[in-house]
């Protein structure tokens, strides 16, 4: 049996740094308030030019030489956004441009900060079945350009960047198990809810979210979920090397993992210096690790992120 695996990672952060400190400058807003309510000190703030996919390359490079591939090698991408460049085409086909590989498919997945798992998921079923071999994997956003930078509520939370893997063919596992759920009754608690109609914006282009709301559902669903995946692929919690969950809120991630009996320092955490990257959070947290050393070839990892939809998955790998 084919399994898949991740042959290597990479990830980017645009240049500019946008700290606390600046943010308060502009709203009625602290440091302070800002890392005890959530764990954000700082995020990075994309350049006006810098469109998701130019974000999407630079990870996606990083990526194949990580895995020692040339992009020729990648038969397929799939790029989770919620910050597509356009309507469409997709931000998926514009990186394949980018990448000189005409042919290869390529598409978008849309499940907001739950993304990457969705993405990652669907690579694991395309070689499984041998539709694919190489599958370039990526998360990019730029949510800076979602923000009402006078709601303090929301303008604090988030940050823009890319990460991406290159998953590959392998006799050993590779992905061990993935859970995928989704509820739309919940769709009004986290959500931008513009659309183009005839030639113009129709609703508020601005991110909404009821935060309590969200924090609630949050610690919940992935609470759930990562035990499910676990008992499912008959791995036992203290089996578990490392748990990369989604960025949004330092005390979302620690209570999912006392939930899971996890110790903090088992726990990937990039949320402090890059706010919550949405579907780039997962990929940018695990390509840090890996390249600073903490995660290692052989260790047990497991992916948790939910999102608008709300969507929400994890998923257990041997890296
Ligand atoms: N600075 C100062 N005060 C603020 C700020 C701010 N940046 N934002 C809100 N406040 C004020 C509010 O106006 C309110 O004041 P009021 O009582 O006078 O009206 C007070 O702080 C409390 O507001 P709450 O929204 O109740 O604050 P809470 O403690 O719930 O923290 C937060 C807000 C951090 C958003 C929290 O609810 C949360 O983390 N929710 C999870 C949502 C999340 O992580 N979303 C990320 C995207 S979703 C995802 O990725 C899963």
């Amino acid at each position: 049996m084919t399994y898949s695996r991740i042959l290597g990672t990479g990830s980017y952060l645009p240049d500019t740094v946008m700290t606390n400190a600046m943010l308060a400058e502009r709203i009625e807003t602290s440091d302070e308030w800002i890392v005890s309510r959530t764990g954000i000190r700082a995020r990075h703030i994309a350049a006006e030019d810098q469109k998701t996919s130019d974000l999407a390359y630079i990870a996606a490079q990083r990526a194949l030489e990580s895995a020692g591939l040339q992009a020729s090698d990648i038969d397929l991408i799939i790029l989770a956004t919620t910050t597509p460049d356009m309507v469409f085409p997709s931000t998926a086909s514009i990186l394949q441009e980018k990448l000189g590989i005409p042919g290869v498919p390529a598409f978008d997945v849309q499940a907001v900060c739950a993304g990457f798992v969705y993405a990652l998921a669907t690579a694991n079923g395309y070689i499984k079945s041998g539709m694919a071999k190489n599958v370039l994997v990526v998360g990019a956003e730029v949510m800076s350009r979602l923000l009402d930078w006078d709601d303090r509520r929301t303008c604090v939370l988030f940050g823009d960047g890319a990460g991406a893997v290159v998953v590959g063919p392998s006799e050993e596992p590779g992905i061990l198990h993935a859970k995928l759920a989704a509820d739309g009754r919940y769709r009004d608690i986290l959500k931008t809810e513009a659309q183009i109609a005839g030639g113009e914006v129709d609703g508020t282009p601005f991110l909404y979210m009821d935060g309590p709301a969200v924090f609630k559902f949050a610690v919940k669903a992935l609470s759930d979920i990562a035990e499910k995946t676990l008992a499912e692929a008959g791995v036992q919690q203290d089996s578990v090397d490392w748990l990369v969950p989604h960025q949004a809120n330092v005390r979302i991630i620690e209570a999912t993992a006392k939930h899971l009996q996890l110790s903090m320092d088992k726990v990937i955490v990039t949320l402090p210096e890059q706010g919550n990257t949405s579907a780039a959070s997962i990929p940018l947290a695990f390509d840090h690790a890996v390249r600073n050393g903490q995660i290692q070839r052989g260790q047990t990892v497991l992916m948790e992120g939910i999102g608008g939809g709300f969507a929400w998955g994890a998923l257990l790998l041997r890296y």
